[in-house]
């Protein structure tokens, strides 16, 4: 099948230029103009951006935390992907039983994958105990999996220890592998969720006391130096929330530390912990690390625009607002006791566009290179992924700059209830997407079907050069 995507306005990592594409089967052929257009079908694209189809290197889709499960699934969850313009994820895989094999999660999420995602799709690995075992079986994975990073906790219940840590460091530095990493102190925030609690304040705004920014300015300062001790090992720092940790990451780079990647969330650059102080409606957000202050963002922003950080993911994990977060039994009654986590996987790529780029805060090739191209070349999917090139995927979204659009829980296409975004009004809405050269979403409606995403085998990161 040949198929030519005409006048639209491309937009890569470094450049915005009019041109057209040519698609042929699941391929980009070619990029220009003036392609005989006999037998190919044509897609107009006047007054549209054309960009690389976005890719979601955080997410967690059917994520069981013991007590409670996600309520997307791999079908669900990434239905929502494609309606929000994002054609590739790469998962975060839940901790497996105590003391299991880092094969046993991977099995398992091929067993909640395979044959239910809508759109091309990778796993992260993840450790819960550091042994000569596991540690030999991150490479195994890596290299008959294509699973070329692995996850490490500095909080919850299979956090691991400083030592841990650092021989997990270690070994993937020999072995090329990306160590991605949720920055938190630990034992203070123990210690204040007990304190709230035990002092009766139990409602949503303690959520972001218990969990301060110097928190996790503390883990990232530690890994960061964990990271440099182990020969500057490939490291990737997920959600980073506050100005203290960004601190942190700004030394680093001063320092010139090789390996480093640095990721954001839409949420933390777009909303604030303004969002707790209604306690019901507070739970929607209630998510680790929690919503920072209007200066937070204001960084991360800056961040942003000059280069510290290189990718803006989601950690999209959404509970169901009415039966889960808000119930009596779980958050109603504690903040300790609401599922952490919130959805996004739909929203990123418009809330980005419209209040990055059309408010100018970010250009647009750099907005590509945040939402696109960088994950992938952060976790070994370029220029497979992310890119306007011939020979990549023929991914694509096509955006209409002048439509306006209020964003409410109505237009969310997987299961979750709620958005954190409602009422924003978005500049710029989704026009077209196509995963391998097939439209797959057209007037916010799916068109695609059940198991139509493919596993994807990583390689190795810019990161482990
Ligand atoms: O609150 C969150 N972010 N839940 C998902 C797990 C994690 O920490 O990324
Ligand atoms: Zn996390
Ligand atoms: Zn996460």
């Amino acid at each position: 099948m040949r198929t030519i995507i005409k006048n639209g306005t491309l937009a890569t990592a470094s450049e915005v230029f009019r041109g057209d594409i040519l698609i042929e089967g699941e391929k980009i052929a070619a990029i220009g103009g003036g392609f005989d257009e006999t037998g190919a079908e044509v897609i107009d694209a006047a007054g549209k951006y054309v960009l690389p189809g976005a890719v979601d290197v955080h997410t967690h889709m059917d994520l069981d935390v013991g007590f409670a499960w996600a309520i997307d699934d791999f079908y669900t969850g990434t239905v929502a992907a494609a309606c929000g313009g994002t054609t590739t994820i790469v998962d975060h895989m839940a901790f497996g039983p105590k003391n299991c094999s880092l094969w046993h999660q991977v099995k398992e999420y091929h067993r909640l994958a395979d044959g239910n995602a809508v759109i091309d799709y990778g796993f992260h690995g993840v450790f819960q105990h550091v042994t000569p075992e596991t540690l030999e079986e991150m490479k195994e994975i890596a290299e008959k999996e294509g699973i070329t990073s692995f996850k490490v906790y500095m909080t919850y219940d299979y956090m691991l220890q400083d030592d841990e840590l650092y021989q997990v460091l270690k070994a993937a530095r020999e072995a090329g592998i990306v160590i991605a990493v949720h920055c938190e102190n630990h034992g203070v925030i123990q210690y204040l969720r007990k304190y709230y609690t035990e002092s009766g304040c139990t409602q949503a705004k303690y959520h972001p006391l218990s969990r301060p920014s110097r928190c996790e300015a503390e883990a990232v300062n530690r890994m960061i130096h964990l990271a440099a001790m182990a020969g500057d090992a490939p490291l990737y720092i997920v959600h980073l929330s506050g100005k203290e940790g960004l601190a942190e990451v700004r030394k680093a780079r001063a320092e010139h530390q090789k390996g480093l990647g640095v990721e954001t969330c839409t949420q933390y650059l777009t909303l604030t912990d303004a969002m707790y102080e209604d306690p019901q409606e507070g739970l929607k957000a209630i998510m680790s690390p929690p919503l920072r202050k209007d200066a937070d963002r204001e960084a991360l922003w800056g961040a942003l625009a000059d280069g510290t950080i290189d990718v803006v993911a989601t950690d999209h994990c959404p509970f169901h607002f009415k039966k889960k977060k808000a119930e009596k039994q779980y958050g109603a009654e504690d903040f300790t006791k609401c599922p952490n986590g919130a959805p996004g996987v739909q929203e990123r790529l418009m809330v980005m566009f419209s209040e990055g780029f059309m408010k100018g805060r970010i250009s647009l090739p750099r907005l590509v290179e945040l939402c696109c191209t960088s994950p992938c070349r952060m976790y070994g999917m370029y220029p497979r992924k992310g890119a306007l090139l011939p020979g990549a995927d023929a991914d694509l979204v096509l955006i209409d700059p002048e439509k306006e659009h209020v964003f409410t829980a109505s237009d969310i296409r997987g299961d979750s209830d709620y958005t954190c975004y409602e009422g924003m009004k978005l500049q710029g809405d989704i026009d077209l997407v196509l995963q391998r050269g097939r439209v797959i979403v057209k007037d916010h409606t799916f068109l695609g079907s059940r198991g139509d995403g493919r596993y994807l085998k990583r390689g190795k990161s810019v990161l482990a050069e």
